[in-house]
């Protein structure tokens, strides 16, 4: 008790502090989210330093991650042709398909090349699945994320990621893998993924949105953790090899809880409308980014993630 115990003699010099941090941040824990688009690089507006990528730009880019130390990417198609069936998100020359040969070529092992498989981007509608009158099919979708997930394995993804939230999905993907003797890409899966309101950026950078009604039929509510623990439990049995919360800020009760829980290599999506809200205050000299950034993705570790899925991940890698 005190003034035996002074819990303020381990705050005294900097030095000291760092031995005895607990959490700490390093590039190793970084996945940089890249959108990649058929035809000429451009800027988002509600993503500044984000910009949708031609392949050739997006080589370029690749390199300088390499470079910083970043362990991987994760990569999103903007096809120019979107139909009723996604067709150009499982074909041979889609532009995912095209970059990830592409950017293996160029960086071999030395980069992870994670794959979104989800439907959205490609669907002329903006849904995650295949639509009949307002409803959004289940098993139908899972043939053509399977399709999907296959391809990329074929174009040299390490790992494909499952975004849609279909029921069964990671089952559907694992064995369509290793049918086609792809048993060794691993499978990173959106398991806890909410019906949020702070993917808009993303909807924009990645043309997206859905054309009539929301994603609350197959997205989580975002009330609800209990269920998340049954989501994770689920794509566990199924064969994930990573599980996933998104988003994360407003959620690291729920990425703590399934550490805790499960014990199993786990992400969070640090999402494109955290990245938004903190560029926009930066600009206006509300805050200091740098700082708050480092604060924000400490603090996802903390709650218990092994690996963050950030924009910034190239300026923090900077930084370290
Ligand atoms: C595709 C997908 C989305 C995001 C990742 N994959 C958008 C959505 O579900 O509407 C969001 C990522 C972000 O906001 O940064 N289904």
């Amino acid at each position: 008790m005190f003034p035996r115990i002074r819990l303020r003699r381990l705050r005294r010099t900097p030095l000291i502090r760092d031995m005895v941090r607990e959490t700490t941040l390093t590039k190793k824990d970084l996945i940089y989210p890249m959108f990649i688009i058929e035809g000429k690089t451009q800027a988002i507006a509600s993503m500044p330093g984000i910009f949708r990528l031609s392949i050739n730009d997006a080589i370029e880019e690749v390199k300088e991650i390499v470079e910083l130390g970043i362990p991987a990417i994760i990569l999103f198609g903007i096809p120019k042709k979107k139909d009723k069936l996604a067709t150009q998100a499982y074909a041979k020359e889609g532009i995912i398909q095209r970059a990830v040969r592409a950017i293996k070529d160029e960086v071999g092992d030395n980069l992870v090349v994670i794959t979104d498989v989800c439907l959205c981007e490609y669907m002329d509608h903006g849904h995650c699945g295949i639509v009949k009158g307002n409803e959004i099919l289940n098993d139908p979708t899972l043939e053509l994320l399977a399709k999907t997930a296959v391809s990329h394995a074929e174009a040299g993804a390490d790992i494909v990621a499952p975004s849609d939230m279909m029921d069964g999905r990671v089952k559907a993907i694992r064995e369509a893998l290793d049918e086609e003797g792809f048993e060794n890409v691993a499978i990173m899966s959106y398991s806890a993924k909410y019906a949020s309101s702070f993917y808009s950026p993303f909807r924009e950078a990645a043309d997206s949105a859905p054309a009539f009604g929301d994603r609350k039929s197959y997205q989580m509510d975002i009330g609800n953790a209990e269920e998340a623990l049954r989501e994770v439990a689920l794509d566990i049995e199924e064969g994930a090899d990573i599980v996933m919360v998104k988003p994360a800020l407003a959620y690291l009760d729920v990425i703590y809880r399934i550490k805790k829980t499960f014990g199993m290599p786990t992400a969070a999506y640090n999402v494109s409308g955290e990245y938004a809200m903190i560029k926009a205050a930066a600009e206006r000299n509300l805050i200091d980014e740098k700082a708050i950034v480092y604060e924000t993705l400490l603090s996802i570790k903390r709650a218990g993630a092994d690996l963050i899925l950030t924009y910034f991940a190239k300026e923090v890698a900077g930084w370290i």
